[in-house]
């Protein structure tokens, strides 16, 4: 069974549920769903037994009870953490998510998932493959209980995860399935067109605050949708909105609720 494709909604719920609850939390992604947001992303790095785990750092000690590297502790251990009472306390307990609990509260919710794929060094490849891996099961599972998945979306700073991404997804989707893709950069490159050709990406995400006018214009002529990261201004987003950007990943999402 096809998912649907990609399409982007204006607003996109930065780490889940952006700054209202723990970032790339289960608990985030109910909260983005509750304010009428249509679309989430999160990061994903690969545990010591590459099992895919939502987390931004490389690091657990910022976003959780535990210490050190992430790529050094096995699921099972990981899973276990506290990732809510450093966000707040009311958020206790709330526990380190796998990528495949992460879709599965998507479908549930009916968000579109961006899954930016966030390697560790040194783990570029086997992170981009393991996570199109997980994916493509799902997609499976969904469609032996007769369901569409919700659309989704592959995104990386990592050229060389994407590249690994699109390989193993192409092998492990059925006709049509393999999630879009879209190349995550800080500054847009000049050569930003060369290298979306290279990886067969179809979208560009930038920096909303090292955006030029002069390349958001090439962007915009070649009929490519670019989203921002990370815009928490209302006056910002509207100036983006204006001058041509697609979408914006946010961590006010209730700033953004009846707009998204
Ligand atoms: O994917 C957009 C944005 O999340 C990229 O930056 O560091 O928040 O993952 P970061
Ligand atoms: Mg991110």
């Amino acid at each position: 069974m096809m998912s649907p494709s990609w399409h982007y909604p204006r607003i996109i719920a930065h780490r889940c549920g952006g700054a209202l609850a723990p970032e790339n939390s289960l608990a985030g992604l109910a909260v983005a769903a509750r304010l009428g947001i249509r679309a989430v992303e999160f990061d994903v790095m690969l545990s010591a037994d590459a099992v895919p785990v939502l987390i931004h750092d490389e690091t657990l000690e910022r976003t959780s009870n535990g210490q050190g590297r992430v790529a050094d502790w096995p699921y099972e251990r990981l899973r276990r953490l506290d990732v809510g009472r450093h966000h707040h306390r009311a958020f206790a307990g709330e526990r380190l998510a796998d990528l495949h609990q992460a879709l599965i509260h998507c479908q549930a919710l009916g968000l579109a998932a961006n899954i930016e794929i966030k390697p560790a060094a040194g783990h570029e490849r086997q992170t981009g493959r393991v996570v199109a891996e997980w994916v493509s099961a799902f997609q499976r599972e969904c469609a032996a209980a007769g369901s569409q998945t919700v659309p989704l979306l592959f995104s990386s700073f990592s050229e060389e995860a994407l590249e690994a991404a699109r390989l193993a997804a192409d092998a492990g989707a059925g006709a049509g399935d393999a999630p879009a893709r879209a190349l995550l950069c800080e500054e847009i490159p000049a050569d930003w067109q060369t290298r979306l050709q290279r990886l067969d990406c179809r979208y560009l995400h930038g920096d909303a605050h090292r955006l030029q006018a002069g390349r958001l214009a090439e962007i915009q002529a070649a009929g490519v949708a670019l989203a921002c990261y990370t815009v928490n201004d209302p006056v910002q987003a509207e100036q983006l909105f204006a001058a041509g950007v697609t979408a914006i990943f946010s961590d006010r999402i209730d700033l953004f609720a009846a707009t998204a």
